[in-house]
């Protein structure tokens, strides 16, 4: 393993360097780490999963997390802290996971995953924060921010738009530019820019055609020349396609090792004048940079880390990443002097993370049944199995759901444990349905018909349909926490925490319903986001569907009143929002506080409403919190592509303060000025927009004699040609218009809308 001398910084510069050592830093050493240039004092760096553990692997090495790695605490993955809605939780975690790789001599942590839930069927939804821009942006930057105060790289990805693993390889992601930029770029462009990390992983996949890996608009134009990003690109592991090709464009690090094959490729293209040897020199510049900065951070963390203490940082964030959907009659919290049936096999051997490169070796494993007798005594809890996880076997699948009947019928209440397994969902490959097991379905209907007082805990990666949430009074959406999560379910069904997780990601009602329901496969080669914007709640709201439960929302063991909010632009044009939020319950609790957005009118397409900011503050019983949350403007901003630009349409907003994306306490108008744009007018503008254009408008009307009656324009004239022939291009509509919109009369027309 590499050792970094704590804060030595060796003084090596591109200069020093000849074209092969050059070429040489362009990929891996090895599997995990980038090469060394002795002669120059240059060292390697170590490179090393996860996102929610260190995966490091002192065997044999695989990017699919097969081989066995150091035991390394495992924390809850993104579908679990991407619930917490907690910026300061995240960063904690990220620093704790941070220091556990310094002490291990890992440069770059390869995380946080930050692409956007688009389908719940994405194998790899379980390593993702949210279907929102917003909730990913923020919490994948407090992650960056966590893990690089300990003085190792980030490495947010997987850039951009890999939203499912089937065939994620080749296939290419086809994404109109306005979702590109506003839904699936906009976290990534956050996280640059809040949190600057270190690296970059391009992901595997093809953009509108392109590979990633090789794709200067995604890896030039956009990340550094339009976000300012100046650290290192790496690739996923074999995501590299055209190693020279990706050079140019901006990818400077291919993992993992390919022999020095490319590295040759890149000295022949530079010798053979296909390249020039500056775009190397950039390259091996920004390598050199990452090297200063890991050998700058070495040692930053004292070793070694103490186990108990990550395991309840661990078991915190689980808790906090736990969402009451349901509690009917208050079922939760349970007494502690209720009997309970404790049923299901994910609550003995926990389903804990999802499969693939991010599977982390625990250094403890907390499970339901072990934390639950802890706090209802060994009497008052009793395990059944209920049925078997991975194999099906009809016989003993009958015999163990009668056993667990014949305790529920025992018992006060039934606890029963449900999910998914690796089988259904993994990095590798994507889902084919929603739903949970024919076989748990049946035995929670079992134990109903003898107990209705039954809790339902879920364990999964990715939201599943809940056909029985009508007829459970209570469901806790346990999602994967870890190797503390069976503790930390308990401390919530016992009220030792109260819940404040919130859905980060819509359950709807039928897989039908979803977005990307008809573009979800590959057709051809090619994922069509069809839906556009309208990813997640933007859908549902759009369409006015039901859903099972909505973006947002989470039930507390308290109650929460909301004051009447307030808006107010602030000196950097950004809007503060405040709100007053009280306890009115009995005990403490914590709430996530949310503002939407939205513009009636708009001139162009949007959702119904939009997440730009939210806050999360523990309240005691009676008391309250003033919530403040900034709305960034850039954040109302959309995307023209036919300007290339962004733009803050002026106008009255709608300002909406809720408790989920269905919840709404309160809603205030708010005027805000725009951006002054108007867009060029070019030959392919309609005559109408023309018309409409402060200086091209006047300029045509003259020339083409439309007389405007003093009180604005005529009946007659330009508003009726201009309702017959205005969406005739101006280019065609002067041919047919003669001598009187002649080049040398058009041409200077056109050419006063540029802008100065
Ligand atoms: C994997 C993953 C990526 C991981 C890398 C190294 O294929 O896509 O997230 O960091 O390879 O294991």
């Amino acid at each position: 393993m590499t050792q970094h001398s704590a804060g030595a910084t060796a003084a090596f510069s591109v200069a020093d360097l000849t074209l092969e050592e050059k070429a040489s830093l362009t990929s891996g050493g090895s599997f995990w780490s980038t090469k060394s240039v002795a002669r120059a004092g240059i060292p390697e760096v170590l490179l090393a999963d996860g996102p929610h553990g260190l995966r490091l692997q002192a065997g044999s090495e695989d990017n699919l997390g097969l081989a066995e790695s150091l035991p390394a605490t495992c924390y809850p993955p993104a579908v679990g802290l991407g619930s917490s809605w907690d910026v300061d939780l995240v960063h904690a975690v990220g620093a704790a996971l941070g220091a556990e790789a310094s002490i291990a001599g890992v440069g770059v942590v390869l995380g946080p995953g930050i692409n956007i839930k688009r389908s719940a069927l994405c194998g790899r939804n379980f390593e993702y924060f949210s279907e929102d821009p917003v909730v990913s942006g923020a919490l994948g930057a407090a992650s960056v921010r966590g893990i690089q105060s300990q003085g190792v790289g980030a490495s947010v990805k997987h850039f951009a738009a890999n939203n499912k693993e089937d065939d994620r390889l080749r296939s290419s992601s086809e994404v109109a530019e306005r979702p590109l930029r506003e839904i699936y770029l906009r976290p990534f462009h956050r996280v640059v820019v809040d949190a600057e990390p270190w690296t970059v992983m391009c992901s595997y996949n093809r953009i509108n055609g392109l590979y990633a890996s090789e794709n200067p608009w995604l890896l030039t134009q956009v990340l550094r020349d339009d976000w300012g990003f100046g650290g290192v690109v790496v690739s996923d592991w074999g995501a590299v396609n055209d190693r020279v090709a990706g050079l140019a464009a901006g990818m400077d690090l291919e993992m993992p090792a390919t022999g020095g094959h490319t590295d040759a490729e890149i000295v022949a293209a530079v010798r053979g004048g296909f390249v020039d040897e500056s775009i190397l020199d950039r390259t091996a510049d920004r390598l050199l940079e990452l090297v200063r900065k890991v050998q700058a951070g070495a040692g930053s963390a004292a070793g070694p880390f103490d186990v108990k203490a990550h395991h309840d940082i661990a078991r915190d964030a689980a808790a906090r990443s736990i969402v009451l959907l349901k509690n009917d009659d208050r079922m939760l919290p349970l007494a502690p002097n209720a009997s309970v049936a404790v049923i299901g096999p994910f609550a003995q051997t926990p389903r804990f993370q999802g499969g693939g490169s991010s599977k982390t070796n625990p250094t403890r494993m907390d499970n339901a049944i072990d934390a639950i007798r802890e706090h209802a005594g060994e009497s008052g809890a009793t395990f059944a199995a209920g049925f078997l996880v991975e194999d099906d076997d009809t016989d003993r699948d009958a015999e163990l759901r009668a056993e667990a009947v014949s305790l529920a019928a025992s018992k006060d209440v039934a606890v029963v444990f449900l999910g998914l397994t690796d089988a259904d969902e993994s990095e590798g490959y994507d889902r084919t349905h929603i739903d949970l097991s024919s076989k748990q379905l049946q035995l929670l209907d079992a134990v109903l018909a003898v107990n209705p007082r039954t809790i339902v805990v879920l364990s999964n990666g990715s939201v599943v349909a809940l056909p029985f949430k009508d007829r459970v009074p209570a469901i806790v959406e346990a999602w994967l926490l870890g190797q503390a999560g069976g503790s930390a379910i308990a401390d919530v069904l016992y009220g030792v925490v109260n819940p404040s997780a919130k859905l980060a990601e819509t359950i709807p009602l039928r897989l039908q319903d979803s977005p990307a329901y008809l573009d979800f496969d590959v057709d051809n080669g090619l994922i069509r986001y069809s839906e556009g914007l309208f990813v997640g709640y933007r859908w549902y709201d759009a369409r006015g569907l039901d859903v099972a439960y909505p973006f947002g929302h989470g039930l507390s063991y308290t109650s929460f009143e909301y004051g009447q909010p307030v808006a107010a632009v602030t000196a950097s044009g950004d809007v503060d929002v405040r709100v007053t939020v009280t306890n009115t319950g009995e005990r403490t609790g914590r709430e996530v506080v949310q503002v939407y957005t939205s513009l009636p009118g708009s001139s162009v397409q949007r959702p119904p409403r939009e997440l730009k900011a939210f806050a999360i503050a523990e309240i005691s019983p009676g008391s309250s919190h003033e919530f403040v949350m900034t709305v960034r403007r850039a954040d109302l901003a959309y995307w023209n592509a036919a300007a290339q630009r962004w733009i803050v349409e002026g106008g009255e907003y709608v300002f909406e303060v809720g408790a989920s994306s269905r919840d709404i306490r309160s809603s205030i108008p708010f005027a805000l000025d725009g951006d002054s744009f108007e867009p060029a007018i070019t030959r392919e503008s309609t005559l109408a927009e023309a018309l409409a254009h402060p200086t091209a408008g006047p300029a045509l009307r003259s020339v083409l004699a439309m007389e405007e009656a003093p009180g604005g324009p005529s009946m007659g004239g330009a508003d009726q040609i201009a309702g017959i022939m205005g969406d005739f291009p101006l280019g065609r509509f002067a041919r047919i218009a003669g001598e009187s919109l002649k080049p040398e009369v058009l041409d200077p027309i056109i050419d006063s809308t540029r802008a100065g």
